[in-house]
């Protein structure tokens, strides 16, 4: 199958969910394939320092704190958790070893090789790595995200006063106060392990609500869930400055809008406000790639760039930055580099915060569906049905949440689904499927779910979309 011409024909950069897929899947197709990683461990941000140990903390922590909060002795089982944080850390440290070790194992599995280093275009078929010129008639650039900066603001993750995500996991002390600055996904998930832990958190957020993107409903019961539990949440505030004395971290905030400003003194500030695309020496001058006004560089819906052989996938092109986004993208970009039809349909790509309840939705929210319906209320359809009426979430002690099915008022479709509960992220799964198969509200009020499951708020929420849910 190669072409004489080059060395390979497939050459990916970048071996994280978006890179290491589409390596595995060019190779499974026939091409001869490589894939450029700087990093020690291959997985990209998803695997070392992302999706993977963001959940193993937050998994162990959720037994901390059910320990600790009362959950557990509700239930009858009476227990004083003590922490062992280093040993939370090693457990962590070892999923992380052990998924990475498994994609390296996958690429010997599928005859992808590695190209240990930083890969830089010297034109468009020619990529050095480190030392070595590696030729490829076909390049995807998979190189991802990494933190965006708050200006005048300097993360030292090895200091461990003000953090980004990354420092955040590896906190070796428990902190007294934790400020995050940016009540995002990355805030609210490593913000509620460390709460969970026993710091006070302060979420210092710009815009008025949480979780910027989910539907306006989901964003207010946030807001309440998290105070409940409690976080200090300072919405409509920004940081203006961030000074470290003594070990401890001076923030100054102050009003979104202007107006007086107060300093919150925290032994750990977390920097969480987005993540920007990784272009910087990847030399797209080379190739004359240029890249849009947030950085990204962008591709068809086949995933070519601009640049004829080159290719790009991930959180470094428009889009959620989100690892299964990334996944499915790598699989569609190599399945057309081999001539295939690789598609992936962006209107349907779930999201998932897997704090405590979780927070999931696909589509539209209803502020989406209603603009898209010219703001005309009687087009849409909206059913909701409350975690609290769910015989399972009662059972289990979790009052928290609501699932909501927005439908079109005339073709009764599903636009989006939202849900909060324990299990959303696991719950979306039935509604993304549904969705992608085009399904009516009606269709999912008539699918049997097993009884008792959490799911079963899906089914209801889609009969509350023509008014007549069971359970409430
Ligand atoms: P990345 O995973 O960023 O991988 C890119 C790789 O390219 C990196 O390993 C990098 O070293 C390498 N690279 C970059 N430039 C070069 C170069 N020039 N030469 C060689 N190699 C290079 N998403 C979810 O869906 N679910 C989650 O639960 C979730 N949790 C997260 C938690 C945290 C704390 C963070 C930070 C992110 C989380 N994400 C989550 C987002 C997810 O990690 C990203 O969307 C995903 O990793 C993007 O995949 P990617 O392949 O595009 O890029
Ligand atoms: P985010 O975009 O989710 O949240 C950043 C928040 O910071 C926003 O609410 C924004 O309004 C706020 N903000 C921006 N500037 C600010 C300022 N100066 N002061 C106060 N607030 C400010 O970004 P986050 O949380 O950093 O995550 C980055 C990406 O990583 C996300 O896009 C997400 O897709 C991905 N991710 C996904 C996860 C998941 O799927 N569970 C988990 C963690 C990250």
């Amino acid at each position: 199958m190669v072409d004489q011409t080059y060395d390979y024909d497939v050459l990916v950069i970048g071996a994280g969910p978006g890179g290491y897929v589409a390596a595995i899947r060019a190779a499974q197709l026939g091409l001869k394939t490589a894939c450029a990683e700087s990093r020690e461990t291959l997985g990209g941000t998803c695997l070392n320092v992302g999706c993977i140990p963001s959940k193993a903390m937050l998994h162990a922590s959720e037994f901390f704190d059910a320990a600790a909060n009362g959950t557990m002795a509700q239930m009858g089982v009476e227990v004083t958790p003590t922490l062992n944080l280093e040993a939370m850390h090693a457990q962590r440290r070892d999923a992380v070893k052990q998924l990475t070790g498994g994609i390296e194992f996958l690429f010997k599995k599928n005859k992808v090789d590695w190209k240990k280093g930083r890969a830089t275009f010297v034109d468009a078929h020619t990529v050095t790595v480190g030392e070595e010129t590696v030729t490829a008639k076909n390049v995807v650039i998979a190189t991802g995200s990494s933190v965006t900066p708050l200006p005048g603001i300097e993360v030292d993750n090895e200091a461990q006063v003000i953090v980004d995500s990354t420092g955040a996991l590896e906190l070796e002390k428990v902190p007294g106060r934790m400020v995050v600055i940016g009540g995002g996904v990355i805030g609210l998930e490593l913000g509620s392990v460390w709460r969970r832990l026993g710091a006070e958190v302060v979420v210092v957020e710009y815009l008025d609500q949480l979780l910027p993107g989910m539907d306006g409903d989901v964003r207010k019961e946030a807001a309440k869930i998290f105070k409940k539990q409690g976080m200090a949440l300072r919405l409509s505030t920004k940081v203006t400055g961030v000074e470290v004395r003594d070990g401890k971290a001076q923030v100054s905030v102050e009003p979104a809008v202007g107006g007086e400003a107060e300093t919150i003194e925290a032994d750990c500030v977390l920097v969480s406000i987005g993540r920007r695309p990784n272009t910087e020496g990847l030399g797209l001058d080379k190739i004359g790639l240029e890249v849009n006004k947030r950085g990204q560089i962008e591709t068809d819906h086949e995933f070519r760039t601009a640049v004829d052989g080159v290719w790009a996938i991930g959180d470094v092109i428009p889009g959620p930055m989100l690892a299964h986004k990334a996944e499915d993208e790598g699989i569609a970009c190599a399945e057309n580099i081999a001539g295939q039809t690789g598609i992936v349909n962006h209107a349907i790509i779930p999201g998932v915060v897997y704090t405590w309840p979780e927070f999931a939705g696909v589509g539209l929210t209803q502020e989406e569906a209603l603009e898209q319906a010219g703001g005309d209320k009687a087009k849409i359809k909206v059913g909701k049905f409350p975690m609290l009426a769910n015989s399972r979430a009662k059972t289990n002690h979790e009052p928290d949440g609501f699932v909501k099915v927005i439908a079109d008022a005339d073709s009764d479709r599903v636009l989006g689904v939202w849900a909060i509960a324990s299990v959303a992220g696991t719950m979306i799964a039935q509604a993304a499927q549904a969705m992608e198969f085009g399904a009516t509200s009606e269709d999912i009020a008539y699918t049997c779910h097993a009884h008792p499951t959490h799911s079963e708020a899906i089914k209801e929420a889609a009969m509350a979309v023509q008014g007549k849910p069971i359970h409430v």
